[in-house]
C-alpha cells in the first residue's frame, strides 16, 4: 500500500515535471500565495537582497533579472525574464517558495539562506520585477 501511494506520487510528480519542462511553465501550489512578505517593498531589504542577488544569483538571472546571465545561456530551461508578466503577476509567496523548492538548474536555496535573506531576495527580485532597467551597482 505505502509503495503504491510513493509509486503514484513518483509517476505525477515526474509527470508534472515533464510536461513543465516542455511549456517552460512551473507554477507553484495555491497555498504558497498565503505566505507575506515580511519585508514587502522595505529598502533597506531590498538593497540587502540586492547584495545577494549580485553574488548568488546573477550568473543566470542577469544583474537587470532579464534572466539574461551568462552562466543561463545553456541550460535547456532558460532563466524567466522578471520583468514580464508572467513573473510579475505571482505573488511574493509564489515567488518564495520557488526560491525554497527549485526546479531543475534552479537550486533549492532553503538551506543555503536564511530564511530572512530569502524574504530579502523576493523583495529584491519585485523591484527588479517591477522596475525593469536598473543599474546594478557594479555598472555604475
Ligand atoms: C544556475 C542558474 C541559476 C541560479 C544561480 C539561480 N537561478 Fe533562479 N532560476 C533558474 C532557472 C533555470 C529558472 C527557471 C526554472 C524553470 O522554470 O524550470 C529559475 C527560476 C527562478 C524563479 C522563478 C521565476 C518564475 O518563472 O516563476 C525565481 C523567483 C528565481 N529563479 C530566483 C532566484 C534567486 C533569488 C536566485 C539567487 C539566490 C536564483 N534564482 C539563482 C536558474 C538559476
Amino acid at each position: 500500500m505505502k509503495i503504491g501511494i510513493i509509486g503514484t506520487m513518483f509517476l505525477s510528480l515526474s509527470f508534472a515535471d515533464s510536461v513543465n519542462q516542455q511549456d517552460g511553465l512551473w507554477i507553484a501550489p495555491d497555498e504558497a500565495n498565503n505566505f507575506t512578505n515580511p519585508y514587502a517593498e522595505d529598502e533597506a531589504a531590498q538593497a540587502e537582497g540586492r547584495e545577494q542577488f549580485e553574488v548568488y544569483c546573477w550568473p543566470c538571472h542577469g544583474y537587470e533579472g532579464r534572466g539574461d546571465g551568462i552562466a543561463g545561456v545553456g541550460l535547456p530551461v532558460k532563466p524567466k525574464d522578471f520583468t514580464t508578466s508572467n513573473v510579475t503577476m505571482q505573488s511574493d509567496g509564489a515567488l518564495f517558495w520557488k526560491l525554497n523548492t527549485g526546479k531543475g538548474n534552479m537550486i533549492s536555496y532553503e538551506s543555503l539562506l536564511s530564511e530572512e535573506m530569502r524574504w530579502k531576495l523576493i523583495t529584491y527580485v519585485r523591484y527588479l520585477a517591477e522596475n525593469g532597467s536598473v543599474l546594478s551597482s557594479k555598472n555604475k
